[in-house]
């Protein structure tokens, strides 16, 4: 093996100074227990590829359970053991992650009959990983801080861009990395080497997909849609057959892909917004990919991703929810209604509706209504509140709510602006069932 990089530099440069601070301490406590501590995986791999990732994964050449609780006692944070893995997650204050395994030799069985005696456990533990870019280790001891340990081409293949995996049994042993295949090379623009893409044709006639729960799948099929190119790795996983092997009705035609390619328009032009709500994108996405199923056989595809009776219930509901408010909408439209009867349609349909709902219908006004109501209107608040009511001596009951759903209105409609408008209202309102508004009374 060549002489080992140091990458200390580029560590000290990318990181946040608390997180290197953090392996220099593990590296310290490494020292002070006599065994080498490595960060692994996912970190060390965006550290070359300088994307920003917090997740520290380390693996201790001794006992990770141990090591984590010393390092609670220096960091701070709280320890989460699992005794039947040896593992442990070191939770910090502000909410990172730190998750520490142990390398142990006896702990893997390699059906690759490897000559395992040859092998250092920190390469035993790298080798078991899903590619060559996921299998790389720094070293964080003293004096050593920084070495990286290569031992199966991973910096060559980062540099060229190459997904590749470490033997060929991998997909086999675990076919969800079929998915992270597919997700990471869509991620770094890298491809899918050769003799991995023949593991993986292999595997999927082996109906290796079959094999894997519900939940693992939703799992990286969730991981998925939080990526950037999610079409991409849709179209992906459908020319390797795994959406049809995941079920047979779960497919991608060019009308979904139509959809699918109008709904990253739309949540692209909703992160523009910059506003504080998140849509939860699994559910945006799971929308739009059964958009063309028929009804009767989305619960079928909702059980195969083991997906709760209750998951399974939102997306039914929020598909009917959003056509209903599609057809309300393009009623309002036509005959050009006040803007408080757009805010009263689609007021119950929760983010994700919304942003389906843009993604069916993007006509140009479409996006100009959306985009006023959901920077606008959804936070609108009144300057009054039922205590004002019951101070003009509104007996208690559901006129309150129809009160202030009628001020609502007027305000949306810029007919009561200032809370003196509002009272005005209310008193007409408390006195007078029949009052319509403002403007309407006056004409
Ligand atoms: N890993 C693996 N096989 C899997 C899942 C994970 O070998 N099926 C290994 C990889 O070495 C990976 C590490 O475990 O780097 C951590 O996995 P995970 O946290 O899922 O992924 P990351 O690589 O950190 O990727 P991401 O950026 O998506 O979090």
């Amino acid at each position: 093996r060549k002489k080992e990089r140091s990458i200390k530099n580029m560590l000290k440069d990318r990181l946040p100074e608390d997180l290197f601070h953090i392996l220099q301490e593990a590296g310290e406590l490494g020292r002070s227990l006599g065994t080498q501590v490595y960060a692994v995986g996912g970190f060390v791999r965006d550290i070359l590829m300088n994307t920003p990732n917090t997740d520290l994964d380390l693996v201790v050449e001794g006992d990770g359970i141990v090591f984590a609780r010393k390092l609670a006692t220096v960091i701070g944070g709280r320890v989460r053991a699992h005794h039947k893995f040896q593992t442990a997650v070191l939770i910090l204050e502000n909410g990172l992650h730190i998750d520490v395994a142990t390398a142990r030799l006896e702990y893997y069985e390699y059906p690759a009959a490897l000559p395992t005696v040859e092998l250092s456990s920190i390469k035993m533990d790298l080798y078991r990983r899903d590619f060559t870019i996921n299998a790389l280790a720094v070293k964080l001891n003293p004096g050593q801080l920084g070495q990286l340990v290569d031992f199966f081409g991973s910096q060559k293949d980062l540099k060229s861009g190459v997904i590749r995996v470490l033997h060929s049994l991998s997909f086999v042993e675990d076919p969800t990395r079929i998915l992270r295949a597919i997700r990471f090379a869509q991620r770094y623009q890298f491809r899918i080497g050769g003799q991995t893409d023949r593991l993986i044709r292999n595997a999927m006639q082996l109906d290796m997909i079959s094999k894997l729960s519900g939940s693992r799948i939703f799992h990286e099929l969730s991981s998925i849609f939080e990526e950037e190119h999610v079409l991409d790795c849709l179209r992906s996983l459908r020319d390797y057959k795994v959406l049809e092997s995941i079920h047979p009705l779960l497919t991608l035609t060019p009308v979904q892909e139509e959809l699918l390619e109008e709904l990253e328009v739309v949540l692209d032009w909703y992160k523009l917004l910059y506003l504080k709500e998140e849509p939860r994108r699994a559910i945006v996405y799971l929308l739009a990919l059964l958009n063309g199923v028929a009804e009767n056989k989305i619960l079928p595809i909702c059980e195969r991703l083991n997906l709760t009776n209750r998951q399974a219930n939102e997306l039914l509901t929020l598909r009917h929810h959003t056509n209903k408010t599609i057809y309300s909408f393009k009623k309002w439209r036509n005959r050009r209604g006040p803007l408080s009867d757009l805010y009263f349609l689609l007021e119950e349909l929760p983010l994700e509706g919304l942003l389906f709902f843009m993604a069916k219908f993007n006509k140009e006004d479409t996006r100009k209504y959306l985009s006023q109501y959901l920077t606008q209107l959804r936070g609108i608040e009144l300057d009054i509140s039922g205590t004002d009511l019951q101070h003009l001596g509104l007996e208690p009951g559901p006129r309150y709510g129809e009160i202030l759903r009628k001020i609502l209105a007027s305000v949306i409609d810029g007919e009561a602006a200032c809370r003196d408008d509002q009272l005005f209202l209310a008193k007409k309102l408390v006195t007078d069932p029949d009052f319509m508004g403002i403007e309407k009374n006056m004409q």
